[in-house]
């Protein structure tokens, strides 16, 4: 039998994913890195961290599967997007890199979209400048710290990064690239007025292919630290919002995804770049050669449960442990016991500011609503429906957009609890189905490897040979009107508190 190796950096750790071509998962491994946030809003990994994470989960795999290294046939990278890795001529990591979640670049954006004009920039990358994405980082450096700027030779997206260690050659692929404001989205190659308008050399960036194609291969080094033989083929792979659309089959007109990882993702296929009007959504190059997708994406899904769970819930965290349980089954089993709406109280999710629909760095976590009958099952509950309402924000404006949305299929660690899956089918009024292979952007670069190496034929025909849906938890009406009441308050709140927003950031 051969094997197919699907590797994704993500943002709490690395995943590594073993299929054989039958597409069934045979081992995986988890390994997991800190993010630094040495200020308000800044979020900072390092690239050295995510490598050695990578080698881990590459052997333990090996080890889990007793496969041979021969027997792989290829390998795809995937990664959390738009992150910035500067290298000195050395090949050597100048800095830790800014992460998708860092939001410290508002006035280095504002420069770029003055500088070139903000009609320009849309039509040369079909998106705004956004805080999260590589661009405002790299002028973000020039801007704070030339000393590092004046050693880079090269600035890869953390997947590419991981590709460089393991390969030895630089290469990317379209739909990451997608996210660095650099990029020419429509034609599928580096926007050459981008770079001449921010003044970033050319060079500096990585050939760009398109995802399933096999452009390098594992090398002397990176086989003797990893364990995999020498020429295995890596493919372009994608960002982990492609990847993991791949992974959940989106590669058709009207099957939508939510996925609920540390960021809150809902994406749309298309055969060609669809636009919103009010440049709420993105629009990037999709994994699947030749067509795009629009995705909205909240910041911090997933991760406000997260932040949750750490900072409010060691109780629940001690019981866990005692129970040998995880904390979030005891959380969501609290949240579950609070009423639809959690009489009055809403959480806003904006813990490190919000893309869509807002675009707005300064954006904070809100508790609202609180009375002396507030208790713990509420506030958990108020988290998340707080997300859900912020996905539901994105389906709202794709549907304003026009984009069929038949089926939608929901993934990510958010995804596994039941609780969560029925509130977000209820919030959003649209059915949540999950598939019968949940590992996500790891098994949508598996499939581009096998696609790459010729396992497949396309990407269309890996997913439909590998992925069905598994079950649907439909949308119930018991709690529409409170849902769509608390949903209009959750609008309105954004707006009552943008400016206090704004005066807070600028005290801290
Ligand atoms: C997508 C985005 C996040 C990161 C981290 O635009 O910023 O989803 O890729 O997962």
């Amino acid at each position: 039998m051969q094997y197919l190796l699907g590797i994704d950096v993500g943002t709490s750790g690395v995943k590594t994913l073993l299929i054989d071509i039958e597409g069934h998962a045979v081992a995986s491994a988890v390994a997991e890195y800190p993010l630094y946030a040495p200020k308000p809003l800044w979020a900072e990994q390092n690239p050295e961290d995510w490598w050695k994470a990578t080698v881990c989960t590459i052997q333990q795999v090996l080890n889990q599967a007793g496969v041979e290294s021969s027997d792989i046939r290829g390998i795809g990278i995937s990664g959390q997007m738009h992150g910035s890795v500067f290298l000195d001529s050395n090949g050597q990591v100048i800095r830790p890199a800014l992460l998708w979640c860092d939001q410290r670049t508002q006035a280095e954006c504002d420069w770029i979209t003055d500088t070139i004009g903000a009609r320009k920039v849309m039509e040369y990358t079909l998106n705004p400048v956004l805080t999260g994405f590589t661009a405002g980082k790299i002028i973000w450096l020039r801007n704070n710290e030339p000393q590092n700027y004046a050693k880079i030779a090269k600035v890869l997206l953390p997947k590419d990064f991981i590709r460089y260690r393991l390969t030895g050659q630089f290469a990317g692929e379209v739909s990451d690239a997608s996210g660095t404001s650099l990029f020419d989205v429509r034609k599928r190659r580096w926007s050459q007025e981008m770079l001449e308008g921010t003044g970033i050399p050319k060079e500096w960036m990585v050939p760009v292919y398109e995802s399933v194609e096999a452009t390098t291969k594992v090398s002397e080094a990176g086989s003797a630290e990893t364990g995999l033989m020498v020429g295995t083929p890596v493919v372009g792979g994608g960002g982990d919002q492609a990847a993991g659309a791949v992974g959940n089959g989106i590669v058709e007109t009207g099957v939508v995804s939510v996925s609920m990882g540390t960021s809150g993702v809902v994406f749309a296929f298309s055969d060609e770049p669809v636009l919103d009007p009010g440049m709420r959504t993105h629009t990037f190059c999709h994994a699947v050669p030749g067509k795009w997708h629009t995705m909205g994406v909240m910041l911090s899904a997933g991760g406000s449960l997260r932040w949750y769970r750490d900072e409010i819930c060691q109780q629940e965290v001690a019981t866990a442990k005692l129970l040998g349980k995880d904390p979030y089954e005891l959380i969501t089993a609290e949240a579950d016991r609070a009423p639809a709406g959690c009489e009055g109280t809403i959480f806003l999710p904006y813990l490190s500011g919000e893309r869509t629909p807002h675009k707005d760095a300064n954006a904070r976590g809100v508790f609202f609503g609180l009375t002396l009958r507030s208790n713990k099952p509420q506030m958990a509950r108020s988290v998340l429906e707080g997300v859900c309402y912020g996905l539901r924000d994105s389906f709202e404006i794709m549907k304003e957009m026009g984009i069929p949305m038949n089926q939608c299929r929901v993934s990510g660690g958010g995804a596994r609890s039941t609780v969560w899956r029925q509130i977000l089918a209820d919030i959003t009024g649209i059915g949540q189905s999950v598939i019968n292979i949940d590992e996500g952007p790891a098994l949508g670069v598996a499939l581009m490897a096998g696609v790459g190496t010729g396992v497949w034929d396309s990407v269309e025909q890996a997913c439909r040979a590998t992925i069905a849906v598994e079950s649907t938890t439909p949308s119930r009406n018991d709690n529409r009107a409170i849902y769509d009441n608390t949903y209009e308050i959750y609008k309105k709140l954004y707006h009552s508190l943008k400016a206090d927003f704004a005066s807070v950031s600028k005290i801290s």
